[in-house]
């Protein structure tokens, strides 16, 4: 075998095992949320609640959607990796003049997500968000929230959110990214990094600077990046207690855990500590427009 035949079936596994961890652990996201937000939060201090997850969850999918500067002119928006379409359904309630396309891998989602947007002007189908079957130059605006991580923040997803967009279109990134190459993390990043990629599917988590060079060699311009993770910390230390109560439900509803719930809420668990190295990780806003 060759070493590109051999990356190749690589690829092709971490898919599968990506799919099997969503379809299996999507349903598991409604103790983290009841509106089935599947990313983590955005806290203000005195307008939002850090005791109630769900308020900082959709404080998240508000601040996404504000950095797209949508107008009252019908808008196509595309959110790239949709998970069940909580943003959507978010962005729908919020502008009446919305058309919104969510693309996942999972059956589950898209399953699920649809019927929870029954009688919306949103869709979720099941495509690659690396190499979507929309036209070129076809929506206003793209958003991903915690799903660009999953292709390792791969220069293929800048190119195909780029295609995809209209000249003048707005891309909006909300995911945690490393502050310096992975080679330069001190030993308790490095561990937290690999168990944190390997149990929540994460290829790999880009450096941030890096990143900013990326989009803008590949056609975006006006690349703002902001690090919100104190804003973010707040709903990270939801975590453990979210953790102790989806188990001891479990525990006592079935007596066991499926074994991609347990890779889910070991993810979340190094989630937390990689959060905690404050020099290495950090939690981003990215706004990027089609030049
Ligand atoms: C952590 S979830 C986030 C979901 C959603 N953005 C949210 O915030 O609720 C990651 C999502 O990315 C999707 N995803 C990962 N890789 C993908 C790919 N190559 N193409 C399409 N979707 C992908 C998963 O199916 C999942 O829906």
């Amino acid at each position: 075998m060759t070493t590109h035949s051999i990356q190749l079936k690589k690829n092709q596994e971490n898919t599968i095992e990506l799919i099997d961890f969503y379809n299996q652990a999507t349903e598991d996201y409604k103790f983290w949320s009841n509106d089935y937000n599947m990313h983590f939060g955005y806290f203000i201090p005195f307008k939002t609640n850090p005791f109630k997850r769900d308020t900082m969850l959709n404080e998240m999918n508000k601040q996404v959607l504000k950095r797209l500067n949508i107008h009252s002119n019908k808008h196509r928006l595309v959110d790239l990796g949709c998970g069940m379409g909580s943003t959507m359904r978010y962005a729908l309630k919020h502008f009446k003049n919305l058309i919104a396309y969510g693309v996942t891998l999972s059956e589950f989602q898209l399953k699920e997500g649809n019927q929870r947007l029954r009688g919306e002007n949103g869709i979720i189908i099941k495509e690659d968000y690396n190499q979507t079957s929309f036209t070129s130059n076809s929506f206003d605006s793209a958003i991903a929230i915690e799903s660009f991580c999953h292709s390792g923040h791969d220069i293929k997803s800048i190119k195909e959110a780029h295609r995809i967009l209209k000249p003048g279109g707005r891309l909006v990134i909300a995911d945690a990214f490393l502050k310096k190459s992975p080679s330069k993390l001190c030993y308790g990043s490095k561990y937290a990094y690999e168990k944190l990629c390997s149990h929540w599917n994460l290829k790999r988590i880009e450096d941030i600077n890096k990143y900013r060079d990326v989009l803008l060699c590949n056609g975006f311009s006006d690349v703002t990046i902001e690090n919100i993770s104190l804003h973010v910390a707040p709903s990270v230390l939801h975590v453990p207690f979210a953790i102790a109560g989806f188990v001891l439900k479990q525990l006592f509803q079935t007596k066991s855990l499926k074994r991609e719930s347990l890779h889910n809420l070991k993810g979340s668990f190094y989630a937390l500590i990689s959060g905690l190295h404050l020099n290495s990780f950090g939690y981003y806003l990215i706004t990027a427009t089609k030049a």
